[in-house]
């Protein structure tokens, strides 16, 4: 029996991780525990439930508005004596989180091997995102197994000269959680007047915090000052940062409809129903191309280049004259907007938490039985 650890802390992570605990769970060779860091509270937990994932561990590390040493402090007292006392055979995490940083390195501390889920996602600026790049750097130092989600992911931790052996081109787990959240068919709450056009909005990166974020936040309200028929959904991160910003420009408008972040089914049906997504997620750059939704990023650099390449995704940053620019283009001009909404999935094909089992087996030598995966191929997701 192999004993697999999945530590999970932040919403994105539980999401990105839920297909593959699930998954892993069926497994008859694996023994499966879920150690939650709980870095997020409210947002892991809903996450989780929304895949009938429980935690067996949870360190519950959350407190209002940590900075990012304090967070990384607790994360490695409580990791520490996690590993110490459960000995896996092998831990698990997703992405470029403090937790990720954290189990990485307390996994490589204690010799334990660690499995890097998606893998080589770069912009090649360390502080951009802040801190996320120095996150998944470091993680990818260390890993031992390497779930890239796709070509150019694997092709960066090549150059930077990982053991092409321990890099394994998976497509990424968020399509599997996107297409098992499919079947749910949530329906959104809102109701919006016959002609209303949806912006769906998110914002919560540490770079945006203050002057960009409060520009973007300014254009949007202006944007929809200026059109009748716009309406905008921004389910609100709870990061006070985000909300300080969200009270200054957006509340008080009947058009502007705030709200606590939303279930992971209602979220997508959010998508679903959105005309266009203005974001700064990681996550949503993955799912809205593959529901065939044009997204807006407000960043100035993506460690996505392939929705990007395809023309699904634009970068826009946080001028306040490039998002009014570009929201009025797409509303506009029906030529532009179906060019940025013909439904390509580059980030997976829903079998990537299969093939990380698959590697994970390999690499302890067992055999499954089941029938063997293909690497993900890119190019057929994103013609499919
Ligand atoms: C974190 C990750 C970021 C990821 C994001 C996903 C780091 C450094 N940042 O950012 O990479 O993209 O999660 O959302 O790992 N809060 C709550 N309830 C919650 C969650 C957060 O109240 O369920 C508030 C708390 O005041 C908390 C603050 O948000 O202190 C910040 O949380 P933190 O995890 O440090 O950073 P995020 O901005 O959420
Ligand atoms: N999401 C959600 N409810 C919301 C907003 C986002 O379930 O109200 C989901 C979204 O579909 C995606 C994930 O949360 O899968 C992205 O999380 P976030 O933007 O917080 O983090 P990032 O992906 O930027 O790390």
């Amino acid at each position: 029996m192999i004993h697999v650890l999945a530590v999970v802390g932040t919403r994105p992570e539980a999401i990105k991780m839920a297909p593959l605990i699930r998954e892993l769970k069926q497994q008859s060779w694996v023994k499966c525990t879920v150690a939650l860091t709980a870095q997020h509270r409210d947002l892991l937990d809903r996450a989780l439930a929304a895949f009938d994932v429980k935690g067996d561990i949870d360190l519950d590390l959350m407190r209002p508005n940590q900075s990012l040493g304090e967070i990384t402090g607790r994360a490695f007292a409580g990791l520490d004596s996690v590993l110490r006392d459960m000995k896996p055979d092998i831990v698990l995490a997703q992405g470029d989180t403090t937790t990720v940083m954290v189990t990485a390195l307390t996994s490589f501390y204690q010799n334990i091997p660690f499995g890097h889920v998606e893998a080589g996602l770069r912009t090649g600026d360390l502080r951009n995102p802040f801190p996320e790049e120095m996150n998944r750097v470091f993680a990818g130092k260390v890993a031992a197994l390497h779930f890239a989600p796709t070509a150019q992911s694997a092709g960066a931790l090549l150059s930077e000269g990982i053991d092409p052996a321990t890099v394994h081109l998976t497509g990424n787990t968020v399509i599997d959680a996107l297409l098992h959240m499919r079947k749910e068919a949530a329906a959104l709450k809102l109701e919006l007047p016959e002609g209303a056009r949806l912006v769906l909005m998110t914002s919560h990166r540490r770079e945006n915090f203050g002057a960009p974020m409060s520009e973007a936040f300014g254009a949007v309200r202006q944007l929809v000052e200026d059109r009748e028929d716009l309406h905008v959904l921004f389910p609100v991160h709870p990061n006070p940062n985000v909300k300080e910003q969200v009270d200054r420009h957006l509340r008080g408008h009947p058009r502007i409809h705030l709200s606590d972040p939303l279930d992971y089914e209602e979220f997508t049906a959010a998508m679903d129903r959105a005309d266009l997504i203005l974001t700064d997620s990681g996550g949503v750059q993955e799912e809205a191309p593959a529901l065939g939704k044009p997204v807006l990023v407000m960043r100035r650099e993506t460690e996505r280049p392939e929705a990007v390449e395809f023309g699904v995704v634009k970068l826009i940053g946080t001028d306040a004259n490039a998002i009014r620019d570009w929201v009025g283009r797409l509303l506009d001009n029906p030529d532009d907007y179906a060019g940025m909404s013909r439904g390509v999935s580059p980030y997976g094909d829903g079998l990537a938490a299969r093939r990380i089992v698959q590697a994970v087996a390999d690499h302890f030598g067992v055999e499954t039985g089941q029938d063997r995966l293909d690497s993900f191929d890119p190019e057929r997701a994103a013609r499919a």
